[in-house]
């Protein structure tokens, strides 16, 4: 079968951000049948309805390039309990104009990363229940929330801890399976 292109969406800035780090961990532990691609969220003017009738170019580009994704694969720090601006900004760009959302019945799943150990589950269930809203079926098991992430991670950025890389490499493929049962054989 095809493999299936991911989009793959950071809700991170910062250079040194253990999220990005936790993402990266993700795309290359994958199985081949999935292609993923780091999707860049920071340029985005921040999501105005009065824009709607003539969009930036940027939250065009972004739809368009959306659209041709077999999937979405969401890793996010939490800010305040809940999803990060930037990330939440993406989705409203995304989910417009009304009625032509590019999200719209894409497959997708969530990885909350966090240096504490409640490991980002607010941020992980309100971006589930945004995702309920635009027809993503998110995958329900496994699930996966990072926590003492500081501590997985060599001083060149790579994943040193044991377990963890064994939990991605199953979480990813148990994304490509779910990828493969929700979009449409071709
Ligand atoms: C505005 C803000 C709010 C935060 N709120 C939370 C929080 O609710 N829960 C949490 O576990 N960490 C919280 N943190 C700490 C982040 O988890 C930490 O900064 C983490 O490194 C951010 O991810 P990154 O390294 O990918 O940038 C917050 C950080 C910031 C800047």
């Amino acid at each position: 079968m095809k493999p299936k292109k991911i989009a793959v969406f950071i809700g991170s800035l910062r250079k040194e951000s253990i999220t990005r780090k936790v993402g990266k961990a993700l795309m290359a532990l994958a199985p081949e049948s999935l292609i993923l691609e780091i999707i860049k969220i920071d340029g985005l003017p921040m999501y105005n309805q009065d824009l709607d009738e003539a969009p930036p170019f940027s939250w065009k580009d972004f739809r368009d390039r959306l659209k041709g994704f077999d999937g979405v694969l969401f890793v996010t720090p939490e800010y305040n309990r809940s999803v990060p601006a930037v990330l939440k900004n993406a989705i409203d760009v995304g989910s417009r104009p009304y009625g032509q959302s590019a999200w719209d019945g894409k497959p997708g799943a969530v990885v909350s990363v966090s240096p504490g150990h409640i490991s980002g589950f607010g941020a992980n269930h309100h971006l589930r229940q945004s995702l309920v809203f635009l027809n993503v079926p998110a995958m329900p098991q496994p699930e996966a929330y990072i926590g003492d992430a500081i501590n997985l991670f060599d001083d060149s950025g790579n994943l040193s801890n044991e377990s963890t890389r064994e939990l991605l490499r199953k979480f990813m493929s148990a994304f490509s399976d779910w990828v493969a049962r929700n979009t449409a054989q071709m």
